[in-house]
Parts: C-alpha cells; sequence; structure tokens
C-alpha cells in the first residue's frame, strides 16, 4: 500500500511560521514529518527523516534558500522541491527553478491550491521517467526552403487559431539566429531558450513552463534566442529533449524554423508528426518547394504527412493549382491570399486571426489549422474551410478523395522527376 507522502518544510529566517501552517494542506494524502528552521537544520533532519517532498518557505529573496534548493537538488536529485515565496522580487522565483525546484506558489495561498500544486508536482515527477515516451501531441514543423515565404506569419495564425479551437497549443521558434516569432506574435522575449540551456542543470516540464512566454491567446511561446551569437548554445540534441515535455502538455506543438535544412531543422522534421511546407506562388519559390519536397523525400518523410501552404496566393499572376501541381508535383492544400491586413498585423505583433478574423487571411489560416484538426480526427466548423470571393480556393485535404475517387494532392508519378533514391537522413519518422 501507497504511504502518505512524507512532506518536510523547511522555513527560510523571516517567515512567517503561522501564515505557512495556515497554508499546508491537511489532507491525508500529504503527512508533514517535521517543520524545521534554517539550511542546517533542514540538512540534519533530511539525514535522518525519511522524507519524500521537501518544501522551502522564504520570505522574499533568499540565497540561503537557493542554496538549499541547490544542495538537495544534487544530493537527492529525484526529490521534489516545492517553494512558497510571501513575496517573489523579480527574478527570484526564475532562480528557484534554475537551481532545481520543482514549482514554486505564492504565499498566502489556500491549503487546498498547495494541495493540488503538491500532487501535481508529485505526479509530475513520478511521470517524469516516462513522460518522453508518452508525449505523442502532433507536432508541425512550418518549413520554407528559402527566407521570407511566411513560414512566421503562418506559425503564429496556425498556433493561434489552434487555441482559438479550444487546444493547448505550444509553439517553438527554431530560427535561432534571426527568429522573430515573438515580435510576430507580440510576445515579450523575457526569457528565450538560450536562457533555458543556460540554466543548466535537468530539463521537465515544470522548469520548462518557468520559460515559455504566454500569449493572450493561451499559445506558450518557447522564443528564440535574442542575439545570434547565442545561437550555436541550443543544440539539436537539447531541442529533441524539449519535444516531448511539449508534447506531453500541449494538443499541439508548433515550430517556425529558418529558411533551409540547418541541423536543428532537420531534428525537427524528423521528430514531427507533420511538415507545413510555405511557398509562395511564383515559378522561382515554386520551383524551391519543389526542391524542399524532394529532400523530404530523400529524408524518407512520408507524403501524406506533408501539408503544403501556399502563401499570397492571388488568382491574378496567372499561375493556377495545375501549374502549381507540374512544378511542385503537388496542388496545395491551403491558399494564403496576398493581403494587406497580414502585414500591418505582423508589423502590429497581433496575429491577423485575432486583428481581423473576419479577413480573407485569417479565414485561410483558419482553414489551415482545421486540415490539422480534422486530420487528428477532430471535428471542425464549417466556417473556416468556406472559400471567400474566389481568393482562397476550395481546399482539398490530403487524403480526400476528388470525383475520380483519386487523392486530390497526390502528385501524378511522372511529376516528381527528381531523384527517386531514398538517404537515409534520419532514422525514423512519426
Ligand atoms: N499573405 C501575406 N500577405 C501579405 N503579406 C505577407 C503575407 N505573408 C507574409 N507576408 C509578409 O511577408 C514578410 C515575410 O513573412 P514571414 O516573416 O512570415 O516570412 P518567413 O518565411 O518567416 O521569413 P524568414 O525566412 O526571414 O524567417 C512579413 O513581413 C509579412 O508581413
Ligand atoms: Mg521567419
Amino acid at each position: 500500500m501507497q504511504h502518505p507522502t512524507r512532506t518536510l518544510v523547511s522555513l527560510d529566517a523571516g517567515i512567517d511560521e503561522q501564515t505557512v501552517r495556515a497554508s499546508l494542506p491537511a489532507s491525508a494524502d500529504i503527512q508533514i514529518v517535521g517543520i524545521v528552521r534554517g539550511v542546517d537544520e533542514t540538512w540534519t533532519t533530511l539525514q535522518e527523516t525519511p522524507a519524500d517532498l521537501l518544501v522551502v518557505a522564504c520570505s522574499g529573496y533568499s540565497e540561503r534558500t537557493l542554496f538549499l534548493i541547490t544542495s538537495v537538488f544534487k544530493e537527492r536529485p529525484g526529490m521534489p522541491i516545492v517553494v512558497l515565496a510571501q513575496d517573489s522580487p523579480d527574478g527570484f522565483l526564475r532562480r528557484v527553478f534554475e537551481v532545481g525546484a520543482d514549482d514554486a506558489v505564492r504565499l498566502p495561498e489556500s491549503p487546498e491550491q498547495v494541495n493540488f500544486m503538491l500532487q501535481k508536482v508529485l505526479v509530475r515527477k513520478g511521470a517524469a521517467g516516462t513522460m518522453k515516451e508518452h508525449g505523442s501531441a502532433p507536432m508541425i514543423c512550418v518549413l520554407g526552403p528559402k527566407g521570407g515565404t511566411g513560414k512566421t506569419v503562418t506559425t503564429s495564425n496556425l498556433a493561434v487559431a489552434l487555441a482559438q479551437a479550444g487546444k493547448s497549443v505550444s509553439a517553438v521558434d527554431l530560427d535561432l539566429q534571426f527568429g522573430d516569432l515573438a515580435l510576430a506574435m507580440g510576445v515579450r522575449p523575457d526569457t528565450t531558450m538560450y536562457d533555458l540551456v543556460q540554466s543548466g542543470g535537468s530539463l521537465d516540464a515544470g522548469k520548462l513552463e518557468a520559460y515559455v512566454m504566454p500569449h493572450p491567446s493561451g499559445v506558450r511561446v518557447l522564443v528564440a534566442p535574442t542575439r545570434p551569437d547565442q545561437a550555436s548554445s541550443v543544440s539539436p540534441e537539447f531541442l529533441r529533449e524539449v519535444y516531448p515535455l511539449l508534447r506531453a502538455t500541449s494538443d499541439y506543438v508548433v515550430l517556425d524554423s529558418s529558411p533551409g535544412f540547418e541541423p536543428e531543422v532537420i531534428s525537427a522534421i524528423d521528430n514531427s508528426s507533420y511538415v507545413c511546407m510555405v511557398g509562395t506562388l511564383d515559378t522561382l519559390s515554386l520551383k524551391n518547394t519543389r526542391l524542399g519536397l524532394e529532400t523530404l523525400d530523400l529524408m524518407g518523410y512520408d507524403p501524406d504527412r506533408i501539408v503544403l501552404v501556399l502563401n499570397r496566393a492571388d488568382s491574378r499572376v496567372g499561375i493556377d493549382d495545375e501549374d502549381v501541381l507540374a512544378v511542385v508535383g503537388r496542388r496545395p492544400d491551403i491558399r494564403v491570399p496576398s493581403d494587406v491586413e497580414v502585414t500591418r498585423a505582423v508589423n502590429e505583433g497581433t496575429p491577423i486571426v485575432i486583428a481581423k478574423p473576419d479577413s480573407a487571411g485569417a479565414k485561410a489560416f483558419r482553414a489551415l489549422a482545421d486540415e490539422f484538426l480534422r486530420r487528428e480526427g477532430a471535428p471542425v466548423a464549417a466556417e473556416a474551410a468556406e472559400p471567400k470571393r474566389g481568393s482562397t480556393k476550395q481546399l482539398h485535404p490530403a487524403g480526400s478523395l476528388n470525383s475520380d475517387g483519386n487523392n486530390n494532392n497526390k502528385a501524378p508519378a511522372e511529376a516528381l522527376d527528381g531523384p527517386r533514391k531514398r538517404l537515409r537522413l534520419t532514422s525514423r519518422r512519426r
């Protein structure tokens, strides 16, 4: 039978014991085995008394508290540590996560809420070993073979549209040197993935949560380093640790990327469930889109898991779906019109699905979100898929059949005359 969680409470100098006691849960699952004051006393008690959880209470910025957490994290890496902080001056809570705390609560707080938090940490910590395998939310890698095709605009709007559809969404900016996803979304880059790398120590969902920046839509954004020289600190290995944690705590993960197939982009593709390829409607860009698709083919990426977006698609340029099919080898799944509102929304740092929800651009991005919702088996509202004024064409979701019974999005074999040999750039697909 499982015993209650034996909890040791450590009080820092200056914290009022009654305030802490008033917030401690009276639940049968949490057994307080001691309330001690000071680092030394805590350390001695931990050696002598079996404990499963350490609660550290402090009244403000406290080097002693940071030292205690650092020591316990080092000596007892499996022990969950929760901080109760009466005041939390700027940067203190971030520091407690950096040195190894699993979560932090501001006092005063009700015993019920503190209990909920402790249980959450215990579940998370207990599941930490298996979480990586179980983080299975779909991950969409937004790609564009060259700069300026609309990857960031697509990522920001797709992420927000999925959030507007009620999904919990994380977005990651993989344009490590010149990432501007935060700018496009109007998110402050207070903490970036560079800060997360620099924090050292082990990575878990709780810590990651402290470094993602919230967007009003609910999207959590892991921001790219703010300076190009910081980019090399963020390795593909590190990002491979991040993905399963985000996939365990979100319904969708959307990745913005840099132009080209950088190592972190290849690794992201390898780990993704879908690629959203963004091209623009001119012959040069279409040629590059085709090259991008051929590269994915060489990587052994399942073509049914690629969604093709044609951005700045405008009927007036004289290129229709048949031309796209001839050059690229497949029809577009979604056409996003060239819309001055898109540019305006980017400049204002508000994705167009929020800034101008009725615009043609917003509808196209909602249709893109619906494409992924549909592929994941979620019911979608009819509205978003409606074409508007001929600027977005009727959608042909990949895998759907046209009146001839053919898959609309499959390329005729002769359309792809590029190299067919499969090159094992990657070891697995999802
Ligand atoms: N459909 C559109 N209509 C009007 N303007 C657009 C549209 N899509 C993108 N833009 C504009 O094009 C510019 C480039 O878009 P975006 O930053 O999304 O491209 P990118 O592929 O992420 O570029 P980079 O490779 O440099 O990261 C932006 O300033 C944006 O406002
Ligand atoms: Mg970009």
